[in-house]
């Protein structure tokens, strides 16, 4: 099933999600969230995806930085935990919560996270340049922090009045 992605101004885009429970491991329904994340990733041309894009507060993301190419490398991160970063590197960067806009953000140029699959067990991962910003891009989405809480104020304002009017024009939703 692929779901409606969510658009900036949805109160649940910028809420501190609520880990996954252990009872929730290996379930059917866990499985199937995760198959269906992947398909609306996969439809909307992202490299990543987090559950509250889908309206859901859980510590839940899917990141396939071939995506777009070969659909070749899926990642589940549920629960996860940066451990390290190092280095920096900007590149423009946008998220399908926020369509049409795209701007330069600054990340660590490799991230090391900790996370559960979807069986609950516990892994680690390295990311470097593209990977690296996905996951801190999703990962920010866990704690209610979009790509555009880590631009200038000046340049945040410019996109949310342009949102705005998007808005009252009937055409964001
Ligand atoms: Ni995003």
């Amino acid at each position: 099933m692929i779901y409606k992605i969510v658009r900036y101004g949805n109160p649940v885009l910028e809420e501190r999600c609520d880990p996954i429970g252990e009872a929730e491991f290996g379930t059917e329904e866990l499985k199937q969230l995760v198959a269906d994340m992947f398909d609306t990733m996969y439809a909307a041309k992202g490299v990543g995806l987090a559950a509250p894009q889908i309206g859901l507060k859980k510590r839940l993301t899917v990141i396939d930085p071939t995506s777009g190419e070969k659909q070749g490398e899926r990642i589940v991160l549920i629960n996860p935990e940066i451990l390290s970063k190092e280095g920096k590197i900007t590149e423009e960067e946008g998220c399908l919560s926020i369509p049409g806009f795209r701007e330069p953000v600054s990340r660590a140029k490799k991230t090391r996270v900790k996370a559960q699959d979807a069986h609950g067990n516990w892994f680690e991962l390295e990311g470097e340049d593209l990977l690296s910003r996905a996951i801190q891009h999703e990962n920010d989405h866990l704690d209610g922090v979009l790509f555009i809480h880590r631009l200038s104020p000046l340049k945040r304002d410019l996109i949310r009045r342009k949102i705005r009017r998007l808005q009252k024009a009937g055409e964001w939703d």
